[in-house]
């Protein structure tokens, strides 16, 4: 009984602790501090660092959405922008299918696409010359000069606080052209609500009104049995 209230204790302790560091350093800092904590206490994380290579499940996600990204029309002459590209778990699938200079990385970090270029062969790195980007205002208007076909944004939007909703949608959408497509992974719920520490769900109704306010359209595409459901986002015409 002690020993439960004393774990009690701890954990209101510790949510207060991480409340008040998110509040101190911004909620992206917040996200990556964690990350690189689970990435240095090398308990496999999901996607980020490597891991994933080795995690059979991953693999099969990995190949789905590539299957799925062919179907909706993705050639190897295309560019496409990975944005929250991560440690290139879907990246590195593309950097090798994309014809060179066709594949953007964009993150809030480098140091997560750094160690994902460890699991792509450097031969390919040096044919394939994909560019990387750590999110900033003049990233995206150098990406601008010539815009993707596609961007994709996988496992993303679930680590996005409601309060970072429209810079989120607001940097996507200046990347479309009017006939570019992005394919964004979203978790449908009614409500908009916080699910742990670095995740939320959004409701349709607030990502919609997001969207539509940016001058941006989604439809809801659910896919691959059900492990991924896809926002499609384009330009109102
Ligand atoms: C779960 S990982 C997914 C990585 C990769 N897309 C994949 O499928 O393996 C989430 C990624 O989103 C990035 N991220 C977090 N907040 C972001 C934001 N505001 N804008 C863009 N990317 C963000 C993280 O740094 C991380 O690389």
């Amino acid at each position: 009984m002690i020993s439960r209230i004393c774990q009690l204790i701890k954990q209101g302790i510790l949510t207060k602790y991480n409340l008040y560091l998110c509040n101190r350093i911004g909620f992206k800092n917040f996200y990556i501090s964690r990350a690189k904590k689970t990435l240095s206490d090398k308990s496999k994380h999901p996607t980020l660092g490597g891991a994933w290579e080795n995690d059979a499940k991953q693999l099969q996600n990995r190949e789905m959405i590539f299957k799925f990204l062919v179907e909706q029309g993705l050639k190897k002459s295309d560019k496409l922008v990975d944005y929250g590209c991560g440690s290139l778990r879907i990246g590195s699938k593309l950097i090798e299918f994309l014809d060179p200079g066709r594949y953007i990385g964009f993150d809030i970090t480098d140091r997560f696409y750094k160690l994902g270029l460890n699991t792509v062969k450097q031969e390919t790195v040096t044919t394939k010359s994909p560019e990387f980007y750590v999110i900033s205002d003049s990233a995206i208007l150098n990406c601008k000069k010539s815009l993707p076909a596609y961007i994709i944004s996988i496992g993303v939007l679930m680590h996005i606080p409601p309060n970072e909703l429209k810079e989120f949608f607001a940097n996507i959408i200046s990347l479309l052209s009017p006939s570019g497509v992005a394919y964004i992974t979203y978790k449908q719920s009614s409500v908009t609500q916080k699910t742990n520490l670095t995740s939320w769900v959004h409701s349709y109704s607030l990502v919609n009104a997001t969207v539509e306010e940016l001058g941006g359209q989604i439809e809801l595409h659910s896919h691959l049995s059900g492990v991924h459901s896809f926002l499609k986002l384009k330009l109102r015409p």
